[in-house]
C-alpha cells in the first residue's frame, strides 16, 4: 500500500492534520505498554520508556543482536543523560522548541501511549503520543518501517491543546543520538546553483555544534542538499564502514544539526529551517516533513540500494516504469523556439532515436511582454501568437507522425515585473511592504500561501494539458528564491506561517495536477539542483540536477545524487558543453541516470549526430538495467581517476559496467573494472556497447574471457584498456542460460 500522496509528507497547519494521528488498531510486536519494536529485513528499532517517562530507541540487527550506532533519547528533556543514565545540565536546544504562553521555551515530552499498525505486509507504522510534563501540549512521533527495503520514515506532529497560541521555533522530523561521538564522519552535498550542485563535503565531526542550513525558502541553492551520510568509525565508503544514509522530504529551507555533547555523544536533529516562529493556535496542529533513512553495516552502497528500491516503490511517481530518452530545446536554442523550428528539431531528434522532445522556455507571452528573454513574460502563460500562430496542435501532430512525444516547460511559481499578470494582480507577488522588490533573474516569487495563487498555478498547467491531451511531459522550473520574504495574503500577524504555507501551496498544486493528469510525466527543476530532493520527487518522475552539463562535473554530481536518488530520476543530458570530450564519453556518463540530450540537432555536426545515434541505441539496450536495477558504485570519481560502477537487473540476468578514465597519462592504462551483484553460479557473456563511428576501438581488453561465472567475474573484474584522458567504457554481461549447478 502506498502512503497517501502529500499528507503526511507536507507541513500542513490546522484541522487536516487530525487524520494523521488516528492510527488503526495496534498490532505490536512486543505488546508491553512501554516497549515496542519496528523491524526491517536488516535492522530494527527498539523503543522503550524509562521510569521518568522519557522515550529512547536503540537500533539493533534484525534478530535483536548487537547494538548498532544509532540510539538514545528521542526527545531529550530538560536534562541530558550520560551513558549510565545520569543526568546533567538543563538543555537549551532540542528537536522541539517553542514559546509557551508563559514565555518559556522547551517542552519536557513524556510518553503517554503508543500504537503500532500493520499498514501492509511490508509496512508497520508506530504512533507514539508524548505529552509535556506541565502543559496540555502533545507531540506525536510517527515511525514507519519498510521491511523489504530496510527503510525507516519518521515525522512529528505537534498538537496544541492549550487555550493560547504557541510559537514553534523548531519541530524537527528526527532527533537521534549515537555513541559513536567524535568518531563519526559526515558526508553531505553542496547544492550550489549552476556549478557545484551535488559536490561532496566530507568532515570528521568534532565536539560542539555543526549546523548545515539553507535559507532560500522554496528551493536549495546554497548550503546542503537535504540529505547526508554518517560514517561510524570511518569516512563513508561503499562497502565497509557502517553508514546511515538519510534524507529530508522537503523542498524548502532545511536545517541539519550535528552536535557532540559533553559526554561525547553525537546528537543529530534535522528539520525545516524556520525563518521565524510558527504560530499554532489552540486546537491546531503542525507537522514536520518526513525524514527517511537506511542503515548498512557495510558501506553506504547497500543503504543507497535500499533507498533506490524504496524510492521506486513508495517515494516517487511511477518508480516502476522506464523514463523516456528526451531532447530538450534549452541548451541548443535558448528561448528561440517557434512552430517551424521546433517541428524540425522534433523530426531530427526522432531520427536519432529520441522518444520525447521537450520545448523549454520561450513559448509564451505576447506583445511587449513576449518571453523572448528572461526579462519579461513570466506569469503570462498564453502561447506566443507570433511563434505559435496555430497553437500546439501542429507540434503534437508532428510528434505523432514522427513517433516522438511532446513535452513543455513551465515556471508557474514565478513572475516577471514586466508581465500582464503583475498589472492585474500586484497583490499576488511576495513583497515586503514598503521595501523595494528584490529580483533574481528579473523575477520574483508569487505568494503561494494565497489559495487564489494556487488556483492560478494549477490552471496555468492544467488548462494547457486539458487543451492539448497529447502533451506527455511537463518540466516544472523555479528560478528564484523567496527573496522578498513576506506573504501579503497572510498579513502582518501570520508571517511565521509563511514558509510552511508557501511550500504546502506548492505541494498542494503538484498533488492536484498529478492526480488529474496521471499519464503526464513531471520533472522537478530549479536551475542547479534546487529541487533535487525527495520532497519534490514525490510528485515528479525525474529531477534536473544542474545547468552545468560539462561531463567532468556531471560524473561526480550524478554519482553523489544517486546516494539516495534512484538512477531513473536524475536527468542526464548530453550537450556540447566542454570541447575536450568525445561524444562517447558524454553518452557513457549520461548512461548513469535518465539519459537524454539538450542540443539543436540542426546545428550539430554529422559525426556528433552519428555518435548520438549509437549512444542512444546503446542506452536503450541497457536502460532497464540502469533505471530499474541495483546500482553498485566502486571507486569514486573524487578518490580515483578510474571511477566505475555497475548496475544489475532485478533478476540478475543482465549487468552493465560504466567505467571512466579521467586522469592525465602517457601510456595506455589497463584496469580491471570491479563488478558486484551477479549470481556467482551463473555464466555471463561479456560484450561492449557504445562504440560510435570514428571511436570504435574496443576498450574491452582482448585478454577478456568471453564467458565466466558471476563468481569469476566478480573476483577478477573486467579487463579494460584506456588510451586517452576522458576515456570510458560501457560493457554488458548477459546470463548465458547456464548455471554451474544446472
Ligand atoms: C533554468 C533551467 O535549469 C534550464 O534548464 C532552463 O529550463 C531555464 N531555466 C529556462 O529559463
Amino acid at each position: 500500500m502506498k502512503p497517501p500522496l502529500g499528507a503526511p509528507f507536507t507541513v500542513h497547519m490546522g484541522a487536516e492534520l487530525r487524520a494523521i494521528g488516528t492510527v488503526p488498531a495496534a498490532v505490536c510486536a512486543e505488546p508491553s505498554r512501554a516497549s515496542f519494536c519496528l523491524g526491517t529485513k536488516t535492522f530494527r528499532m527498539d523503543y522503550s520508556v524509562a521510569k521518568d517517562g522519557s522515550l529512547s530507541c536503540a537500533m539493533k540487527r534484525a534478530d535483536g543482536s548487537g547494538e548498532l550506532p544509532v540510539g538514545g533519547q528521542v526527545f531529550p528533556g530538560r536534562t541530558i543523560k550520560d551513558n549510565s543514565g545520569a543526568t546533567a545540565d538543563q538543555r537549551y536546544s532540542g528537536p522541539v522548541s517553542l514559546t509557551f504562553p508563559n514565555g518559556e521555551n522547551f517542552p519536557e515530552l513524556l510518553y503517554e501511549s503508543h500504537a503500532v499498525a500493520k499498514e501492509s505486509p511490508n509496512v508497520e507504522h508506530a504512533t507514539v503520543i508524548l505529552r509535556d510534563s506541565v502543559n496540555p501540549l502533545r507531540v506525536e512521533l510517527h515511525v514507519r518501517a519498510y521491511k523489504d527495503e530496510s527503510i525507516i520514515e519518521q515525522w512529528t506532529v505537534l498538537n496544541n491543546s492549550m487555550d493560547k497560541t504557541v510559537f514553534v521555533h523548531r519541530l524537527d522530523s528526527v532527533f537521534f543520538q549515537s555513541q559513536s561521538g567524535n568518531n563519526t564522519y559526515l558526508e553531505w552535498f553542496d547544492c550550489h546553483e549552476g556549478s557545484e550542485a551535488g559536490w561532496p563535503e566530507r568532515e570528521k565531526l568534532s565536539k560542539g555544534s555543526r549546523i548545515l542550513e539553507n535559507r532560500h525558502g522554496n528551493r536549495h541553492i546554497t548550503g546542503p542538499e537535504p540529505y547526508f551520510t554518517l560514517g561510524f568509525g570511518a569516512s563513508p565508503d561503499e562497502d565497509k564502514t557502517p553508514c546511515l544514509v538519510s534524507a529530508l522530504a522537503w523542498s524548502g529551507s532545511t536545517r541539519l544539526g550535528f552536535e557532540i555533547n559533553d559526554f561525547n555523544i553525537l546528537e543529530v536533529s534535522c528539520g525545516v529551517n524556520q525563518p521565524r516562529p510558527v504560530p499554532v493556535d489552540p486546537g491546531k496542529s503542525m507537522a514536520s516533513p518526513t525524514f527517511v533513512c537506511s542503515f548498512s553495516e557495510a558501506g553506504k552502497g547497500q543503504a543507497s540500494r535500499n533507498f533506490h528500491r524504496w524510492m521506486r516503490r513508495y517515494g516517487m511517481r511511477d518508480g516502476d516504469r522506464l523514463r523516456l530518452v528526451d531532447n530538450n530545446s534549452w541548451e541548443g536554442c535558448g528561448m528561440n523556439v517557434a512552430e517551424k523550428s521546433v517541428i524540425e528539431m522534433m523530426k531530427m531528434s526522432a531520427e536519432l532515436g529520441i522518444e520525447l522532445y521537450v520545448m523549454d522556455d520561450g513559448w509564451f507571452g505576447n506583445g511587449a511582454n513576449a518571453r523572448t528573454s528572461d526579462s519579461a513574460g513570466l506569469g503570462d502563460w498564453q502561447l506566443n501568437q507570433q511563434r505559435f500562430p496555430n497553437g500546439l496542435d501542429p507540434l503534437i501532430k508532428a510528434g505523432k507522425e514522427n513517433n516522438i512525444e511532446f513535452g513543455i516547460w513551465f515556471e508557474p511559481e514565478m513572475i516577471n515585473p514586466k508581465s500582464d499578470l503583475i498589472a492585474k494582480h500586484p497583490e499576488w507577488v511576495m513583497r515586503v511592504p514598503g521595501r523595494e522588490l528584490v529580483l533574481r533573474r528579473n523575477q520574483a516569487a508569487l505568494d503561494l500561501a494565497n489559495p487564489e495563487v494556487q488556483d492560478f498555478m494549477y490552471h496555468v498547467v492544467a488548462d494547457v494539458l486539458s487543451k492539448y491531451p497529447g502533451i506527455r511531459f511537463v518540466k516544472w522550473d523555479a528560478n528564484s528564491s523567496i527573496n522578498n520574504p513576506y506573504s501579503p495574503f497572510l498579513g502582518p500577524d501570520r508571517q511565521g506561517e509563511m514558509l510552511n504555507r508557501h511550500m504546502s501551496g506548492y505541494y498542494a498544486v503538484m498533488e492536484k495536477l498529478v492526480a488529474t493528469f496521471p499519464k503526464v510525466d513531471f520533472q522537478a527543476c530549479a536551475a542547479g539542483g534546487g529541487r533535487a530532493d525527495i520532497g519534490a520527487l514525490k510528485f515528479s518522475h525525474t529531477f534536473w540536477p544542474s545547468d552545468n552539463t560539462n561531463p567532468a562535473y556531471r560524473l561526480g554530481a550524478i554519482w553523489n545524487f544517486t546516494t539516495c536518488m534512484p538512477a531513473l530520476s536524475p536527468t542526464c543530458h548530453v550537450t556540447h558543453a566542454g570541447k575536450e570530450f568525445q561524444p562517447k564519453y558524454r553518452f557513457d556518463i549520461a548512461m548513469m541516470g535518465q539519459l537524454g540530450m539538450e542540443v539543436d540537432p540542426r546545428r550539430s555536426a554529422a559525426d556528433y549526430l552519428a555518435a548520438s545515434h549509437v549512444g542512444i541505441a546503446a542506452y536503450k539496450s541497457v536502460r532497464e538495467i540502469v533505471q530499474l536495477g541495483d546500482q553498485y558504485r566502486h571507486q569514486s570519481p573524487f578518490d580515483s581517476t578510474t571511477p566505475s560502477l555497475n548496475y544489475v537487473s532485478a533478476d540478475q540476468n543482465r549487468a552493465v559496467i560504466l567505467a571512466y578514465q579521467t586522469g592525465d597519462f602517457k601510456d595506455p592504462i589497463s584496469v580491471s573494472s570491479p563488478l558486484s551483484g551477479l549470481d556467482p553460479a551463473r555464466n555471463y557473456r561479456v560484450s561492449e556497447i557504445n562504440l560510435p563511428p570514428g571511436d570504435e576501438k574496443p576498450r574491452l581488453s582482448p585478454s577478456a574471457k568471453h564467458v565466466q561465472t558471476g563468481s569469476e567475474w566478480m573476483k577478477q573484474g573486467v579487463p579494460l584498456i584506456f588510451t586517452r584522458k576522458f576515456d570510458s567504457a560501457a560493457v554488458t554481461l548477459e546470463f548465458t542460460g547456464v548455471r554451474l549447478t544446472d
